[in-house]
């Protein structure tokens, strides 16, 4: 096949090539490298993507008061999430409606007001305006102009996750997550009381790369061999694992060592084994009577075994962190790490497993720094014109649908990329996402 490039900033030729840059055959499944570096490519996943579906916003427990409040981006657009006076959640757009500068710079606080930083504008935390500085200056039907922060249109959680949709209709939120609500719901449960909170900040990456990188990554049961090799090093000189072993895990066929691809482009992978940087609860066996307590002996091996579930498009639940893929520009992408406790699991054990995060997730860790440098490298590679092809087909030959529906496959298999990428795909081509 010849290779083609799509010329950036042409428009016209997209709309009819967009659906070409995934191609699916027997046995085969690749995505062009296009969807990496054109920039035009970039504007219309903001707008077909990010401005058309759910996306994951903040944790309810990141605003648990009247008057708190967080900030986050839906694609490229800023938004505050703030809780009003009477509890309820809103997501506004960041925007003045003066001359449009950002009203809130904070991360996360407490704020019964916005002023904005460059005219002073004052914005009640529900939205609306309260007055212009220097209110003189404009006429005395001002106050009628409907002047406010607006709001995203549809909001809703699902056990403490807070989603948002620039579009004002299309599927509800439980719609949305039918597929994928049965693994939150166990991610929710590795507490005993069903509650997962997020005490903290995030930590952020950022790297001069696409956020499909992160997005393919987080689910690549293939990489870990290769990429976080130094980690089961230290593992092994440490004398807390042997390498080999934990190669030996990973390539295990046949026992509870999956990948998944869900509908809606969601998908997960699945391990009996420690994952590494999860904290191995067969260490903790007060724990595991607490859930078994709590849910059942059988429910309790589901709950505690180890997954990273991403929900398209841009959230990973691992199991000690709540990590959102911020798409900055087609090559720079933020990624946050907001590490979580556990409510009911006590103090030691919620540290014990912070600390196992620290070590493998954190700024100065032996693993999530591996993946962004690997990020960079194919980043890197992707501009390569005379191979513009990325080969997703790993495992097509052996994967298989379960009853609901879900694509099933060894856990170093690239079915849960296939499954976000289709969803991609219709996202780019289809009628909602051209609205
Ligand atoms: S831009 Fe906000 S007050 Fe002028
Ligand atoms: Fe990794």
């Amino acid at each position: 096949m010849t290779p083609q490039k799509f010329s950036p900033g042409r428009t016209g030729i997209l709309d009819d090539k967009v659906g070409d840059l995934v191609i699916e055959d027997s046995g085969r499944f690749r995505v062009h490298s296009d969807i990496y570096v054109n920039q035009e490519i970039f504007g219309l996943e903001m707008t077909r993507i990010f401005e058309s579906t759910w996306v994951y916003v903040a944790h309810e427990s990141m605003i648990p008061n009247p008057g708190d409040y967080c900030t986050a981006t839906i694609g490229r657009q800023p938004v505050i999430v703030s809780r009003d006076d009477d509890g309820q959640i809103h997501v506004l757009f960041n925007r003045c409606a003066h001359r449009g500068s950002v009203v809130c710079r904070e991360e996360r606080g407490h704020a019964s007001t916005f002023r904005c930083p460059y005219h002073g504008w004052m914005y009640r935390n529900d939205g609306s305006l309260i007055g212009a500085a220097q209110r003189s200056g404009y006429p005395e039907d001002f106050g009628e102009w409907g002047l406010r922060l607006a709001k995203v249109p549809r909001v809703q959680s699902y056990r403490g996750l807070v989603f948002a949709s620039v579009a004002d209709d299309g599927e509800s939120l439980m719609e949305r997550l039918a597929g994928v609500r049965w693994y939150i719901d166990a991610w929710c449960d590795r507490s005993p009381q069903g509650e997962v909170t997020v005490p903290a900040g995030a930590h952020r990456y950022e790297y001069p790369g696409n956020w499909k990188m992160q997005m393919e990554n987080g689910v690549d049961g293939y990489h870990g061999n290769y990429v976080h090799e130094s980690f089961a090093h230290i593992l092994e000189r440490s004398g807390e694992r042997n390498a080999t072993d934990i190669t030996r895990a990973r390539n295990r066929v046949g026992s509870r060592n999956f990948a998944k691809g869900l509908h809606h482009g969601d998908g997960l992978l699945e391990r009996e084994d420690g994952m590494l940087g999860t904290y191995d609860t067969r260490s903790v066996p007060e724990y595991r009577e607490q859930i078994a307590e709590a849910y059942g002996r059988e429910r309790m091996e589901e709950i505690l075994t180890q997954r990273n579930i991403f929900i398209f498009p841009n959230l990973y639940l691992f199991e000690s962190h709540i990590r959102v893929i911020r798409p900055v520009a087609v090559d720079k992408t933020y990624v946050e790490v907001y590490p979580t406790t556990l409510v009911g699991a006590g103090a030691e054990f919620n540290k014990a497993r912070l600390r196992e995060h620290q070590r493998f997730f954190g700024p100065a860790s032996f693993g999530q720094p591996d993946d962004i440098e690997i990020f960079v490298c194919a980043q890197t590679g992707v501009n390569v014109d005379a191979m513009p092809w990325m080969e997703l087909s790993r495992g097509m030959a052996r994967e298989y649908v379960n009853e609901l529906g879900e694509t099933v496959s060894h856990s170093t298999d690239e079915n849960p990329q296939r499954a976000m990428y289709r969803e991609w795909r219709k996202w780019m081509t289809s009628e909602e996402g051209l609205r």
